[in-house]
């Protein structure tokens, strides 16, 4: 059976048990900042578990895309070396809220795997949780599994609730004990029954794992009891194949049989020549494209941080093993498509991203293989000397990105070792250099032990006793800056936001009876300190002076106003170009909003006025915007958009404007129709797979229109047509030019021409050849040779140079008869004119063109022809 057939077979079984099949979520986690990836069917259930969410279902089923490649559950130094580990695999999974239990959960199972699947009954073992009796009671007396393929097994990693058999998400979430079903692929492979200690081997394959849920563990460790038990079951959809295919690895399956033939033969064209068909390095790299081009399918881009950061480790990896096998140019790459083709049917998004995929990963691998180059050619200058010590090896990890592992495998082939011991030591020290320099850079001249500065800028944008906790100048402390100083101030209390979440930071004044202080910019000093930037026009200012701290409320308003449209345009682009859009970066200033994010194509003129027009209806709507302090989990089930890889604390501040719900701290308009107008301005790339949109509103958006408008009017005027006709007018002003040019052409050759017939004159008779060497005023190359080629045919036998000049260019030409050739050549007579006027030529005997830079020179220079023309006769 193939793997596309067991799918079906699966989602339709339990579609007749009254199971909803839902498709799978993407691998990336939208809003739920706990988890890396999506590893099993039940994350995009979490909240119906936990009883925050509801469906119109208590039934469901899916076929769900899973990564282990991180956090808690992270298979990725198995891969290639296992029969049965992944980065990426298909989990086929049935749920059930609050609806059947154990019971159920297990009859089911055993119908689908003894009667559809037709598995021989005497080859599936089962686990329970050893406190389980439940469980094993259904096993034994309902289900009728012999009691000797029944195993307990308890809290065996070394804490309570700490199992094989006690399932949990992460290290919060729901969870609960569990039920495994083990099938025995027989005494021919290695490998005990489970709980027993060779239970690792191949033998005996897990393929069916039944969760009970019945808690919810949170952060302090504690289970709380769930609303209602329910189930969550995942089987390996490769697993299950293998056992149904008759074959032991999971590579040997149907979907991994062509994937590794393509690798093959991208490796052996990258420059391996015929790898070995069964390197587990083919395994390594059709695992990794998998879950590469899925990370990818769902906006993440390899970077140094976060979900970007597993990518490109895993993309590395597989990059790797091909260069083990002797792949010397990027082929990564190139396995996307044989990886759409294989699974584009089940999952179109991926194969609708394929262009996309592609390109990412190329660029990634271009890269990296850059750095592989690099670091062999260090590394090969070490391996010259002997060994390859400690700091060798460190400093191509350290400063060049070459992987430690890859010098230890040349290394290996060669016979040599590298100072591992050293290499260590190097590492543990720089990461030491690295702790403290994070320290020293939170501390960094403006070291401040005072009390956190209280924000009010939400509700207010004036303080009026504002007190000094702290005066730096030039990034120390003082006890009193003067007037003409250019000071960072923090008070106790203030109006001004501080940069932070991409929003810039505020602008003012402090101001009290003697002093006046322009502030130009606001940042933090710590986490919740804000220093204010200013310029002491007058007075003084120290520690415990109160000020009326005012912001500039006209750049405040502009900027709130492209931060609210910030929130506005991602929903829309969301909305427009598809969920895979996602925030990667944001800056918001009194000028403009400019917004990163992953998406796979530069935006259509269409596309971009869709977003427009949504962000403007909700402007026009005028729908008042709210922002809510709220717990974490609250705001998650509350749907707001959030960013992995933020930090977010125990309280965030959830913004409501329009229909966009996100978090955030920044500072936004009171309804949406203080935003006047939302223009976006420009649209670009700046870097693979993610694109850059830069949008004003309000003032600016008005300014912006109307100097368009200013444009086109002066373009109006100047063709002397209405706006609405300068297309046409253009178009007919360009094809009037493009007339002219040929006439001017035809004309130029014309005047050439004749002015060929009037130097036929100038020729002389060196020794019986005609010698003809003149100037042709206004001629380009192109008439100079036609020209030529008359004088030519004219003068029957001759040696022929005209030159023309351009502003301070020369041009030759140089033209010898073909009864004079033998002894005159062209290019060496072009070449010796053009060296006297700054150039240089050459060409054939017969015709041969030059330039030069002097022309000056010119008239010596052709002066000087008839004499070396009769040298050569
Ligand atoms: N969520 C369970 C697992 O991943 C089914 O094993």
């Amino acid at each position: 059976m193939k793997a596309a057939e067991i799918r079906q077979t699966f989602l339709k079984f339990f579609e007749s048990k009254g199971h909803q099949i839902v498709a799978s979520s993407p691998v990336v986690p939208g809003d739920d900042p706990t988890l890396l990836f999506t590893n099993a069917g039940m994350n995009q259930f979490k909240d119906v578990f936990l009883g925050f969410d509801k469906r119109a279902y208590s039934r469901a089923a899916t076929s769900q895309k899973c990564i282990r490649a991180g956090g808690k559950h992270n298979d990725l130094d198995n891969v290639g070396y296992t029969a049965r580990h992944h980065t990426f695999f298909e989990m086929l999974g049935n749920f059930s809220f609050g609806d059947y239990f154990k019971r159920d959960a297990l009859t089911f199972a055993w119908e689908l795997l003894t009667v559809h699947f037709k598995l021989p009954k005497d080859k599936l073992w089962a686990t329970v949780y050893a406190e389980d009796d439940e469980a094993y009671g259904i096993w034994k007396d309902v289900i009728g599994l012999p009691a000797e393929r029944i195993v307990r097994i308890g809290d065996n990693k070394g804490a309570r609730y700490m199992s094989d058999n006690f399932w949990m998400m992460g290290d919060t979430g729901p969870c609960g004990p569990c039920s495994e079903i083990f099938y025995d692929h027989g005494p021919d492979v290695a490998g005990g029954p489970p709980g027993s200690p060779d239970q690792d081997g191949d033998r005996y394959i897990e393929i069916w794992n039944n969760v009970f849920m019945q808690f919810n563990r949170t952060e302090d460790g504690v289970m709380h009891p769930l609303p209602k038990p329910s189930v969550d079951t995942g089987m390996g959809l490769e697993r299950l194949a293998a056992v149904l295919q008759h074959v032991h690895s999971n590579y040997e399956i149907d979907l991994f049989v062509k994937l590794l033939a393509a690798a093959k033969a991208a490796v052996d064209a990258a420059g391996a020549g015929d790898c070995d068909a069964g390197s587990p390095s083919l395994k390594v790299i059709a695992d990794h494209i998998r879950a590469c081009s899925f990370t990818v399918v769902d906006g993440v881009i390899p970077g140094n941080a976060g979900r970007g950061y597993v990518l490109r480790r895993i993309a590395r990896r597989a990059i790797r093993h091909g260069y083990k096998l002797g792949a010397r140019t990027p082929f990564f790459h190139k396995l996307v498509a044989a990886l759409s083709a294989e699974m584009g049917e089940a999952y179109p998004e991926l194969r609708a991203a394929e262009k996309r995929v592609t390109d990412v990963l190329k660029q990634e691998e271009e890269r990296f293989f850059q750095t592989i180059a690099t670091g062999m050619e260090i590394l090969e200058g070490a391996l010259a000397q002997g060994n390859v010590d400690g700091d060798t090896a460190f400093k191509l990890h350290d400063t060049y990105g070459f992987p430690v592992d890859l010098t230890a495998d040349v290394c290996r082939e060669r016979g040599v070792s590298v100072d591992d011991a050293r290499f260590h030591v190097l590492l543990e020290e720089q990461k030491n250099r690295a702790r403290a320099a994070g320290k020293f850079k939170m501390a960094q001249g403006l070291k401040y032990e005072g009390a956190a500065t209280s924000f009010h800028g939400y509700e207010h944008l004036v303080c009026e006793t504002s007190t000094v906790t702290a005066v730096y100048v030039d990034g120390v402390q003082v006890a009193e800056a003067q007037a003409g100083d250019d000071a960072v101030i923090v008070l106790d209390h203030t109006p001004f936001y501080a940069e932070s979440g991409g929003q810039a930071g505020d602008a003012g004044e402090l101001r009290n009876a003697t002093t006046r202080v322009v502030v130009d910019d606001t940042t933090k000093v710590l986490a919740d300190v804000s220093g204010h930037h200013g310029h002491i026009v007058e007075g003084s200012v120290k520690v415990g002076d109160v000020f009326t701290a005012r912001v500039d409320a006209e750049r405040r308003a502009k900027t709130v106003r492209n931060h609210s449209a910030t929130h506005l345009m991602h929903k829309a682009l969301r909305e427009v170009l598809g969920s895979h859009v996602q925030q990667k970066g944001s800056l918001v200033t009194a000028e403009r909003t400019r917004f990163d994010f992953a998406h796979n194509a530069p935006m259509t003129a269409e596309e971009i006025r869709e977003v427009e027009t949504l962000v403007n209806a909700e402007i026009l709507a005028n729908a008042a915007a709210n922002a809510q302090v709220m717990k974490l989990d609250d705001a998650q089930k509350s749907g707001a958009m959030m960013l992995f890889g933020e930090k977010y604390g125990e309280s965030v501040r959830v913004l409501s404007i329009g229909s966009s719900k996100e978090l955030c701290g920044g500072t936004h308009v009171k309804a949406t129709g203080d935003i006047g107008l939302f223009k976006i301005v420009a649209e670009s790339g700046v870097a693979a797979g993610i694109r850059r949109v830069e949008a004003v509103t309000g003032d600016n958006a008005l300014a912006y229109l109307q100097s368009l408008e200013t444009a086109v009017h002066g373009m109006a005027q100047t063709l002397k047509a209405a706006p609405g006709e300068l297309g046409s007018r253009l178009q007919a002003v360009l094809d009037q030019v493009k007339h002219l040019e040929k006439e001017l052409a035809a004309a130029k050759s014309k005047l050439a021409s004749s002015q060929g017939d009037e130097l036929l004159a100038q020729a002389v008779d060196v020794k019986g050849l005609k010698v003809l060497a003149a100037r042709l005023e206004g001629a380009d190359a192109k008439t100079l040779r036609e020209t030529l080629d008359k004088l030519k045919d004219k003068l029957k036998s001759a040696a022929i140079v005209l030159a023309a000049v351009d502003g301070d260019k020369v041009q030759l030409a140089a033209g010898v008869t073909a009864d004079a050739m033998a002894k005159v050549k062209a290019g060496e007579l072009v070449n010796f004119v053009a060296s006297q006027v700054g150039g240089k030529g050459g060409g054939k005997p017969d015709m041969a063109m030059a330039g030069g830079t002097q022309p000056a020179g010119v008239p010596a220079a052709l002066a000087s022809v008839a004499a070396w023309v009769g040298e050569r006769l």
